[in-house]
């Protein structure tokens, strides 16, 4: 990924862009990325002068000393520098976006200035670099300003990295290090997610709080990851316990399931697949839906992420786009991973058009092309109940692997369902016969099964507390009025849809 992010960089500054936003908090890797292609005699053959300019201290040459006598601490000042100057060279601009916020003073004179510097900068050899970690582009200067994104570190950077550690602490009588290639490996690939910096925090935590590295420090390195994508504040880490075995029928959609998990290996890789993308779960309020996607991850032994669409939302212009890169981008980070979608058309209820400006088809664009263009192994679980308000352009093909509609449970699955839920420690008499339970809950949900043994439980508590018995259930059942019976329309007209559209889950 870093190949490619430096050749697009090259690219970019050869033909002339004026300016490039490169996206990162790692500004010692987006320079020394830069060191390394001004330098690149192929591309460059005159190489390329660079200027680092913060606010704190205005221009300054890659060594540290002032680029200038007069004082370019100032924005528009700072821009004048780069006017000025005589020659190809690149000039980069360490967080400049807040003096283009228009909620600051003079961001309508940084602006103006940007915008003048813009159309004086095409063909001189000269490129502004701004390198921020959000993106931030006022509407004034979007055509003028190109985004790139700096990926994580590789593997083989994460690698260096340890081999970093091993050499300076390897012979260390303090230090305990004991790592085999398979552990150094185990490392790695927990590091996967983190910038350079956080990694090196991680790894140093291990060294210096514990006095060790070995392959069990995995494990905290992992708990690393899962406090980062608590800071991005729209995933959620989620520990699934779920699995298969918890499922009660959805025979197909298992099946299914098991196969694409053989896609996220390396002999798949070598046989030409591509990585399963995701799977659209649409159907009956309560039948396992998000059940099943918090048995995938426990299943595949992938972490699961669940992504609250709801939360992207923000008020300032540009901040619900940032917020879902961001929120991709940490996903990305954390591959291979297991990204939950819970209520997709909830997350989307502003695409009818009204009220706010068009930012949910954004959001929802920005969805669809990141699904489509992904190439890091997310796989994508999203559920939806009123497919009447998905939008068509979900369903087609290439966005999901393949759609499923999880139904009212038949009666194998209502049997099923029921020895899942019965399995509980707490007394349930002996004789139940389950056959009867199978024949008085047709018709019901699995959550509504659920629900019923647990009414039932709370009754024989209440009285006693004594053995739960089929009774008990039977009348919780009688009790509760099925969503088939209250929604009986909208369930009818969900079957009929899916005739047509999905692929049945059982
Ligand atoms: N097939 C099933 N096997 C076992 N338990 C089930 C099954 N379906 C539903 N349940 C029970 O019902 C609960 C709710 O199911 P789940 O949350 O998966 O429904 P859902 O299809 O996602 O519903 P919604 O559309 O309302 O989100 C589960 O936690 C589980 O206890
Ligand atoms: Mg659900």
């Amino acid at each position: 990924m870093s190949i490619s992010f430096s050749q697009d960089l090259t690219i970019y500054i050869r033909a002339g862009y004026p300016v490039l936003n490169i996206i990162s908090s790692e500004e010692d890797r987006v320079l020394e990325r830069i060191d390394e292609m001004r330098r690149d005699q192929k591309h460059f053959p005159n190489g390329r002068e660079l200027f680092i300019w913060t606010v704190s201290r205005g221009w300054l040459t890659p060594d540290g000393q002032a680029a200038c006598r007069e004082e370019t601490r100032d924005p528009v000042a700072a821009l004048a520098f780069v006017r000025k100057f005589e020659g190809r060279a690149l000039f980069l601009l360490k967080d400049f976006h807040p003096y283009l916020d228009d909620r600051q003073q003079n961001a309508s004179l940084a602006i103006r200035a940007v915008r003048d510097l813009v159309r004086h900068l095409t063909g001189t050899g000269k490129t502004m670099l701004w390198v921020s970690p959000v993106l931030k582009i006022p509407p004034e200067l979007e055509k003028d300003v190109t985004v790139l994104d700096m990926p994580l570190p590789t593997e083989a950077e994460y690698r260096a990295i340890l081999d970093g550690f091993i050499d300076r602490y390897g012979s260390s009588t303090r230090v305990v290090f004991d790592l085999d290639e398979d552990g150094k490996d185990l490392i790695v690939k927990a590091c996967q997610g983190l910038t350079k910096c956080e990694a090196e925090n991680a790894l140093a935590k291990s060294i210096v709080g514990k006095g060790r590295l070995t392959a069990e420090e995995v494990d905290s390195i992992l708990s690393e990851k899962e406090q980062i994508i608590r800071k991005s504040g729209i995933l959620e880490f989620w520990a699934s316990v779920d699995s298969f075995g918890n499922v009660g029928g959805l025979a197909s959609l298992k099946d299914w399931l098991r196969q694409r998990n053989q896609g996220f290996s390396q002999k798949a890789r070598d046989f030409g697949l591509p990585y399963p993308r995701g799977v659209l779960l649409v159907g009956v309020p309560g039948c396992g839906k998000s059940l099943c996607a918090k048995a995938v991850a426990a299943e595949w032994k992938k972490p699961l992420l669940k992504f609250d669409l709801g939360r992207v939302y923000g008020s300032l212009v540009g901040e619900s786009e940032e917020r879902m890169r961001k929120a991709l981008g940490v996903a990305e980070g954390v591959a291979p991973a297991i990204l939950w979608i819970d209520e997709l058309e909830k997350g989307l209820s502003g695409l009818s058009g009204q009220g706010d400006s068009g930012v949910s088809a954004r959001i929802f664009g920005n969805l669809l092309t990141w699904m489509e263009e992904k190439s890091a192994p997310v796989f994508v679980v999203a559920t939806a109940n009123d497919i009447t308000r998905l939008p068509p352009e979900f369903t087609r093909k290439g966005r999901f692997d393949e759609m499923f509609f999880v139904g009212l449970p038949n009666e194998q699955e209502r049997r099923a369902i029921w020895e899942i839920h019965l399995k509980r420690p707490a007394a349930i008499a002996a004789n139940i016969d389950i056959d009867e339970l199978v024949r008085c809950s047709n018709s019901y949900t699995g959550a509504e099964i659920a629900e019923a043994v647990v009414s039932a439980m709370f009754q024989a508590f209440d009285d006693g507390p004594r053995e739960v018995s089929e009774e008990d259930m039977r009348q919780a059942l009688a009790e509760s009025i099925p969503m088939s019976v209250s929604h009986a329309r909208q369930i009818q007209n969900m079957i009929h849809w899916a005739g047509e559209n999905a692929v049945p889950a059982s």
